[in-house]
């Protein structure tokens, strides 16, 4: 079926251009263009859109306000801004509002890519109310501890990016809003950026406390225990799994950019738990009762439920916000590599050993089920007697 796809800029001129440029498409995607906000609302209203981009700066209502009006009224459609780079501060304005950013001018590869990406992400999830969820959240809440060293960081006179960058490392929230942002088009950076030092600079001091002393895009997590879950322990958890994730890495010799991509998707791996137990909570303490009392692994329990489990769900939210490939794809197999069709030692390898041994070091008393071992995935990768070696790794007190 084709994609229906809106374009919306209150330039003749940018409109003309990109309907010729997309001329290719015409068989894949059902496009319609609109030179203003009014327009395009109605467009949404009378027939569902798999994805809106829209301009930034409009007269009336500007991108920013379109996309929340569009999360409104169709919160299952990709929303995406296209804007001007020299608007530093309207890119930000969107940061809560839009899944994806691109800056103009913009090639046909990247606005293609942004589109279908966005949009085939949603194959991953099968449930239709799921699939809403993920699409409206615009944040991940962050730890209370978290979210208050980083605002009294950010009003302190001497603020540091690199005292930010050490906050931001250890909250789920603030990482993946930073690295959306971060791996945005709107600066163009080629290669995915997962270094949280990096994403930092990137952004900048400024950005950073504009975004959450006055756009508020940080928040805190209001309910920190809902039953069969804290919401610290799956702190601790994600921050150790992320640790372990890069030792192990290290410890195979892996380039930079593939130790910084197993620290965040193992900080991030569990992401999609926050998500069920922030807009799900009473569903999902009924999930993990009965994954319980089954003996089941909670995720075959969420899966059953919800027609997709928090590694598919988390990835679906990570992937819509554009963070890097591999990152998302470490995400959404941790529980069940083998189901990846890749096989290398990447850093979904990485992330799932790191599972597994974190819960066999802590033990699991009073906790989510344990990870278990995709031994097949291991034993083809030839790594399934690295294992003691992998733990001694995570386990040394100053790793190398
Ligand atoms: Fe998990
Ligand atoms: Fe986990």
């Amino acid at each position: 079926m084709k994609r229906k796809i809106l374009f919306v800029d209150d330039e003749v001129n940018v409109l003309d251009g990109l309907r010729r440029m997309l001329h290719p498409l015409r068989r894949e995607w059902d496009m319609e263009f609109a030179s203003n906000a009014g327009e395009a609302l109605a467009a949404v209203e009378k027939q569902f859109r798999d994805a809106v981009v829209s301009d930034m700066r409009m007269p009336g209502m500007d991108g920013a306000r379109l996309l929340a009006e569009v999360k409104k009224r169709s919160p299952e459609t990709v929303r995406i801004i296209l804007s001007g780079q020299a608007d530093k501060k309207a890119f930000l304005r969107s940061a809560l509002s839009a899944h994806r950013f691109l800056s103009k001018p913009c090639g046909y590869d990247a606005l293609r890519l942004a589109i279908d990406r966005g949009c085939s992400l949603r194959d991953l999830v099968s449930s239709p109310a799921i699939r809403k969820l993920v699409m409206s959240m615009e944040t991940v809440p962050s730890l209370p501890q978290w979210y208050g060293e980083l605002i009294a960081a950010l009003e302190s006179p001497d603020a540091s990016l690199e005292d930010v960058a050490e906050i931001v490392g250890k909250d789920i929230g603030m990482a993946a809003k930073i690295l959306q942002l971060s791996n945005s088009a709107y600066f163009g950076y080629r290669e995915p950026v997962a270094d949280i030092a990096h994403a930092t600079q990137i952004l900048g001091l400024d950005a950073i406390q504009a975004l959450a002393l006055s756009l508020h895009v940080f928040s805190e997590f209001k309910k920190r225990r809902i039953d069969g879950v804290s919401v610290d322990d799956i702190w601790e958890h994600s921050l150790t799994v992320g640790e372990f994730a890069r030792r192990i890495a290290r410890a195979e010799k892996a380039g930079p950019e593939a130790v910084n991509q197993a620290f965040v998707a193992g900080l991030l791996h569990d992401v999609g738990i926050l998500a069920f137990a922030v807009n799900l909570p009473e569903e999902y303490e009924k999930v993990l009762a009965r994954a319980k009392a089954e003996k089941t692994g909670h995720w075959r329990a969420e899966a059953e439920a919800f027609g997709a489990s928090h590694a598919e769900m988390g990835a679906y939210l990570m992937g819509l916000w554009g963070l890097p490939d591999d990152v998302v794809e470490a995400i959404a197999y941790h529980h069940r590599p083998s189901l990846c069709p890749e096989r290398s030692l990447s850093p979904l390898a990485f992330v799932h050993v790191a599972d597994v041994l974190e819960h066999e070091a802590r033990g699991c008393a009073g906790r989510w089920s344990a990870p278990e071992p995709d031994a097949d995935y291991l034993r083809e990768l030839g790594v399934a007697d690295r294992l003691p070696a992998w733990l001694d790794a995570c386990l040394k007190s100053d790793p190398a």
